[in-house]
Order: structure tokens, then C-alpha cells, then sequence
């Protein structure tokens, strides 16, 4: 049957393959060029601004989202008209997209239907939590659920196509785009690619269902000199070959269907013209066969860059460098033809750009099906049922639990009265995060209700805002010491704004920002029991909070469903197993800072002349992989069922893993290795596998890891992939600080 299958699959390409070259050889210059074409509708009267200052406006908060929706567009139905426009941005509606697909489809010369793209980052309309978060619950079966459900929605609305997973590491929480990735580490950012891509894609990539994804930035967007977004990019290929693109080949390996290039310079070579990252890397040692499209105005920033004299120039080096689509502001449009007539860009390579784009649009089934949606199924499938209760789900799953002194937590549902105060305990719009546009404050469930949701009808909750988010005015601090006296017990919700994280939105401090801080001091003071949660897109700075209060909660930025998950955390309805996939820094000094450096020659230690701070700790406040629950986990008697192994083999690792405390809760179990000599200089230690285990009271699991000992490698001095023979570490435990020690070796091929 999969035997038929895939040969069905094979012939329907070559049929694809015969009606591409079919149509290249009907098209003109005009027409190819307008397949690697991506703008958006401009919008008249827009305060006389560009589109791109609106949706910064838009993202800003400046105007609204529904102001945004009402203003007058134009559609530029001309162009797709004549066929000179393939791919459109900034469209999304099941209506609209259609009636724009039925020019393109009806009365356009070849008839080739356009790609309606946007990012959907972390949900359509159920909005997930921001992707940082996500990537905490290390529950990757969830986070592939997430990603299918924002493809349901997207697609329903018309889309085709999301410019998502952000793959990118990122050592660097002042980078305010941390919140769109899987963190620092590169394994589990392998993983949560593949999963994220598999979610949007599904099984099949015409199934109306599904959407194209994109793997972006490519590459090292995420390690910006000084955390400032688009800042220049400087490392070895060793770096970023073993740190930076494994997600990226994982991506490709899952089969995503776009890659987009990063703003940055790499190594001095913008990556929208790096013929070294988007050929040899990509087309050639990644395998990759869809399309590459720029971010958006990149080309045009080759010349800022100083890397080409002109926008012609620039263009001529992108698609040179095997760069497809241009998006946003028709570079391509107004050089491309010129170039091409003048013999400075081959017809070859013109053509092979345009048949990647027409290839992804025939493996959407576009051709067959050019309208995948109606208003009725769109209307059906937004904020549905089942995936409101996945989004609590997964939302509840991402919140990390960091400190909990004296079991303050769970609370009691019956408690008298209950203060929550905070400038985000009310708040809805910020609940949902960076890159949310296409969701509504309006479906949003606030942490208020969601604590009234949880708790007894005879519990009244007192609120007081406190203070706002950030600056000094507003300042309400009588009301809330005021309403937390009367209280058995404080809430403080405290955190960032959405638009503190995300693009363009770096921190040279990432505190606590305002008076907040201050505020919980005051409420410290009172002495009940104070509970901190946390909303925020980022590792935050918050050596005060970790010392003393009494339980802090980490919940990011959840979404729609926020207020209900963080009360399930926060009553006991669901026990907290997520651990961090971002070092929390003690002081921002410390940045970058990261579980899985290399080993220096002068650890840490008590004496003055090794590597640490004469000011502060060397520590951080928080590892890699750490996060606490309800219950307490025990691990026992690691052993390693091989000693000896060869390249290739498989190395079993096992270890029992005991529920000791009171309340059934799950665990995720992780792996590290460290190659203790080898021809490079090794991380201290690097995530190679993990389980994440559900346990009952008093119960113990028998946790069996494989590792492939061919994973075990890296890039050596002369860039080629290896595994070294010799003595290896194994670390099995809790979070990446607190393990249990066992070892192994590899011993070289006869
Ligand atoms: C961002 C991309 C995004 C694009 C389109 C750019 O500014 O860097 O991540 O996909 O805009 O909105």
C-alpha cells in the first residue's frame, strides 16, 4: 500500500514537473518575474503613511487592529490581472482571498493562482502561547497539535502559507526575538522544528487543511552583536554549523516547504545575497528543493549594507545567490527584467527560481484547487470548541514553575478572600504576545477570570492594579497593599508588555520594567503570602523576586486561554511540568549566557584568577531545563548498558526515575553528553535526548535512552562532521546543573 502510494506520489510530480515546464514555456519575462513577486495591499489615506509604518503603527499599539481592517485597501487587481503578481502578503479573510484568486485564476492569461502568505506565529485566532513558552512544556506531540490547529484556522481564513517556525538559537534574552523560538538549545530547537513543521504541513501538503511553512532566519539572525535586533552576525562555521543550523537541517529534513533568509550579515556577507548559506548549505548539503524568499525589504537593504551600489546590483547578487522571492517592496519586479535582458542574469536561473515557486504551489494542489475555504468554514473553524481546550492545554503544559517556599502552592479554592493585583492580573491585550495581530483581545480570558473561573463562589477577589507596566505614573500602591491586607494571600502579576519582545524590540535591561519591583516590595512587607506571576516574553533579570517571594510562576505570554491555565497552575488543577529552554541570567552582565558552553581552561571556582565576575555570580539565576512542580522526582542508579561502543552503535542509558512526593505529576527527564577530550574544545555538556514521563505517587519508571553514538559529533577544524573516539560523560537528571554522572567511550573503527 505505501509501496503504491509513494509511487502515486512520484508520478503525480512528474506530471507536476511536465506542467511547470509547460508554463515557463508559455510565460513572459513579466509573468516569470511576477512569480517571485510578494507584496501586500497598499492602503490609501493610511494617516499618509507606507504599509509597512501602519502595521508598525498597528504593532505599536497605535492604532488598533480593527481601525487597521478598516482601512480602504488597494487590492492591486490589476497586477494580478496581468499576471505580474504571484504571492501576496497581508491578505487573509476566506472572502477576500477568494475573490482575489478568482482574478488570478479567471482572468489572468495563464491562469496561475497566487499564494496568499502572514505570519501566523502562534495561532490565527486561537491564540497559542508565544513560542518560547511552547517550547517549555518539552511536550512536542502538544506543540505539533498547536501548529496544526494554527494551520486549520489560517487556512480556513485563506492562507496558504505561514512564515513560521522561527528556528533561530538565541544566547541572548536582551534579543527581543527570543520569544519566537525554541530558545538556546540546539537539539530540542531540532525537534520542536520538526515538529512545528510537521503540525503546519500535515501529512500532505494539498490537503486544504494544511499550510506551507517556512524556516527562518536563515542563519544566525538569533546572536546579534549586543542582542540588537539586526545587528551584525560574527562566528566560526564551527558554531554555527554545530549550534545554529541543526534546527534548520531538521526543518529541512521534516520537508518545509520555504526557507526565509535573515536581515543580518553573516560573517560580513548579508544573508539575503549568501550564496554560501542559500546554495551550499541549503540546495546542496541540506537537500532543500522548495523556495527561498527574502525578509521583508532586504534587498533593498543590500545596499545599506554596503554590500551592492544599487538595488539592481543587489538584486542581481540575491537571485545569483539562489535567493527566489522578494518580499515586500518589488525589487525584483522593477530589476529582474533588465537584468535579464542585459545577459547579468541567466533565463536559467530566472527560470529555476520560478519553477521552485510554481512547484510549492502544485504541491499545495493550488492548480486543482485555487479556493481551499469559504466564509462558512471559516466562521466554523475560528476559536472552535476543540481548539480553545487545546490551547489551555498546551498553555497550562508551558508555564514553569521557579520557586514554591513552604508549598504556597497550589492555593485552596476556598480561601476567603484573595487579592490579585498587578498591572497585567486585568490586563487581556498583552496576554496574547508578539506577533498576534490576527487575534482579539476580545476572546481572551484575563487572569482575573480565570482565577473567579477556579475558585469557590463564597472566595471574593479584591483587585488593584498596582502600578502600570513600565513608567513611573499611575501609581496605585495604597490600593493594592490596601486590598492584599485584607487578604489570605497576594497574586502579583507583573511582567512586559507584548510589544517588549518580538521584532525590533530589544532591552538593554531585561528587569522588571517600572515600578513594579517596587510594588512588590510594598506587598512583601505585609507579610501574607506572596505569590509572583509572570508574564513576559523573555528571560527576565529578577535576583530580588527569586529570593523573596514565595512561589514564582513563569507564564510567559499564554494567549487566548491564559487566565484559565495559569488558575489551573495556580490551584492545583493541572501540576506544573515545565522547565526552561532559556538561561536566566542573574544580571544582564552575564549575557550572553548559556547551559552548554565550552569548557574553558580556567573554570569557575573559589580562587580570584578563573572565569567569573569580581561583582556578581557566574551562575545563573536560573538553568537551562529548570523548572519545579507539585511533587518531588527522585533519580536512581544510572547505569550504562554498553560500555564500549563503536561509531554507528547504539548506546542504552538507563535510570529509574520515583515519584516520592504526595500527587501524580510529570516529568521531563533529560540527557546530556560531554566529549571530554576531543580535537575542538566541547560544550560542557549538550542535550542529546529526553522523556518527558507521567508519574503517580510512590511510582517509579524504568527510562531507557538510545543514543545514537553517530549524533554524538561535531565540525572539525577542517568543517567536516565527526565523532571522535574516546571518553564520554553522561548526565541524566532534573535540569542541566542537577545530574546524575555516568560514562562511556566510542573506540575507533578497526
Ligand atoms: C520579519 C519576518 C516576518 C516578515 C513578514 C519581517 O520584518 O523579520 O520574520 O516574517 O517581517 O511580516
Amino acid at each position: 500500500m505505501i509501496n503504491r502510494e509513494s509511487k502515486q506520489k512520484e508520478f503525480i510530480k512528474q506530471y507536476y514537473e511536465k506542467r511547470i515546464d509547460d508554463l515557463i514555456g508559455k510565460m513572459t519575462l513579466e509573468e516569470k518575474v511576477g512569480q517571485l513577486v510578494q507584496i501586500s495591499p497598499s492602503i490609501f489615506g493610511a494617516f499618509g503613511l507606507t504599509f509597512d509604518e501602519t502595521i508598525e503603527k498597528l504593532i505599536n499599539g497605535e492604532i488598533t487592529p480593527a481601525e487597521f481592517e478598516a482601512l480602504e485597501r488597494n487590492y492591486r487587481e490589476d497586477e494580478i490581472r496581468q499576471g505580474t503578481l504571484g504571492c501576496m502578503g497581508g491578505v487573509h479573510g476566506a472572502e477576500k482571498s477568494n475573490e482575489l484568486q478568482k482574478i488570478a485564476v479567471e482572468e489572468s492569461r495563464l491562469g496561475i493562482p497566487i499564494l496568499f502568505g502572514l505570519d501566523v506565529i502562534h495561532g490565527y485566532r486561537t491564540i497559542f502561547p508565544i513560542p518560547l513558552a511552547e517550547a517549555c512544556s518539552f511536550d512536542i506531540e502538544k506543540i505539533k497539535e498547536s501548529a496544526r490547529i494554527a494551520a486549520k484556522e489560517a487556512s480556513a481564513a485563506g492562507l496558504h502559507w505561514t512564515f513560521a517556525p522561527m528556528v533561530d538559537i538565541s544566547r541572548d534574552p536582551r534579543w527581543g526575538r527570543v520569544a519566537e523560538g525554541a530558545g538556546e538549545d540546539p537539539y530540542l530547537g531540532s525537534v520542536i522544528a520538526k515538529a512545528r513543521v510537521e503540525g503546519f504541513q500535515g501529512e500532505s501538503l494539498d490537503n486544504p487543511e494544511s499550510i506551507l511553512a517556512c524556516a527562518k532566519h536563515f542563519a544566525g539572525y538569533g546572536a546579534p552583536d549586543g542582542g540588537r535586533d539586526y545587528n551584525t552576525v560574527d562566528m566560526s562555521l564551527q558554531t554555527l554549523h554545530d549550534v545554529y543550523l541543526p534546527p534548520f537541517k531538521a526543518a529541512a529534513e521534516a520537508g518545509v516547504g520555504t526557507f526565509m533568509s535573515a536581515f543580518n550579515d553573516l560573517n560580513g556577507i548579508p544573508c539575503t545575497v549568501n550564496k554560501y548559506l542559500l546554495t551550499d548549505v541549503l540546495r546542496e548539503k541540506f537537500g532543500f528543493n522548495g523556495f527561498v524568499v527574502s525578509d521583508a525589504n532586504s534587498i533593498p537593504e543590500v545596499v545599506v549594507h554596503g554590500y551592492a551600489e544599487d538595488n539592481k546590483a543587489a538584486s542581481k547578487k540575491a537571485l545569483n545567490a539562489g535567493l527566489d522571492m522578494d518580499m515586500s517592496q518589488g525589487t525584483y519586479r522593477n530589476e529582474l527584467p533588465e537584468l535579464v535582458k542585459e545577459g547579468d542574469i541567466l533565463e536559467e536561473v530566472l527560470d529555476e527560481a520560478v519553477r521552485r515557486v510554481l512547484r510549492v504551489k502544485f504541491l499545495l494542489g493550488l492548480f486543482d484547487n485555487p479556493y481551499r475555504t469559504d466564509a462558512k468554514k471559516e466562521e466554523k473553524t475560528l476559536l472552535c470548541k476543540e481548539h480553545l481546550e487545546a490551547a489551555r492545554d498546551i498553555s497550562r503544559r508551558s508555564i514553569v514553575l521557579l520557586k514554591n517556599e513552604n508549598n504556597a502552592l497550589p492555593l485552596k479554592k476556598d480561601l476567603k478572600k484573595i487579592a490579585v493585583v498587578g498591572p497585567l492580573a486585568e490586563n487581556a491585550a498583552e496576554m496574547l504576545g508578539t506577533w498576534s495581530h490576527t487575534g482579539n483581545p476580545s476572546d481572551v480570558v484575563t487572569i482575573i477570570s480565570g482565577i473567579k473561573a477556579a475558585v469557590s463562589t463564597e472566595t471574593e477577589i479584591l483587585y488593584a492594579e498596582g502600578c502600570k507596566i513600565t513608567g513611573e505614573e499611575c501609581i496605585d500602591f495604597e490600593g493594592a497593599v490596601r486590598v492584599a491586607k485584607e487578604s489570605d494571600v497576594i497574586i502579583a502579576v507583573v511582567g512586559e508588555n507584548s510589544d517588549m519582545s518580538g521584532e525590533a524590540a530589544s532591552r538593554i535591561d531585561i528587569n522588571l520594567p517600572g515600578k513594579q519591583e517596587e510594588l512588590l516590595k510594598e506587598l512583601r512587607k505585609i507579610g501574607k503570602p506572596l505569590i509572583v506571576v509572570l508574564i513576559n516574553g523573555r528571560p527576565l533579570t529578577i535576583p530580588w523576586e527569586a529570593e523573596n517571594v514565595d512561589a514564582l510562576v513563569e507564564a510567559w505570554q499564554l494567549g487566548t486561554q491564559s487566565g484559565n491555565a495559569i488558575a489551573d497552575v495556580l490551584f492545583g488543577d493541572y501540576n506544573p511540568s515545565g522547565k526552561l529552554v532559556a538561561t536566566f541570567p542573574y544580571s544582564v552582565g552575564q549575557v550572553p549566557i548559556y547551559y552548554n558552553n565550552p569548557m574553558t581552561g580556567r573554570p569557575a571556582g573559589k580562587i580570584k584568577f578563573t572565569s567569573k565576575y569580581i561583582d556578581g555570580p557566574a551562575e545563573p539565576l536560573y538553568p537551562f531545563g529548570f523548572g519545579l512542580s507539585y511533587t518531588t522526582f527522585k533519580y536512581e542508579n544510572l547505569s550504562i548498558l554498553s560500555a564500549e561502543n563503536k561509531i554507528g552503535d547504539t548506546v542504552a542509558v538507563k535510570v529509574y526515575v520515583t515519584n516520592t512526593g504526595e500527587v501524580s505529576g510529570e516529568e521531563v527527564v533529560q540527557l546530556y553528553v560531554s566529549d571530554v577530550v576531543a580535537s575542538r574544545v566541547r560544550p560542557v555538556k549538550e542535550l542529546k535526548s529526553f522523556e518527558k514521563v507521567l508519574l503517580q505517587p510512590k511510582e517509579c519508571k524504568t527510562i531507557i535512552f538510545k543514543l545514537n553514538t553517530k549524533d554524538l559529533g561535531f565540525h572539525d577544524e577542517n568543517m567536516n562532521y565527526v565523532v571522535e573516539p574516546g571518553l564520554f560523560k553522561v548526565y541524566v537528571g532534573t535540569n542541566s546543573k542537577e545530574c546524575l554522572e555516568g560514562e562511556f567511550t566510542i573506540v575507533a573503527l578497526d
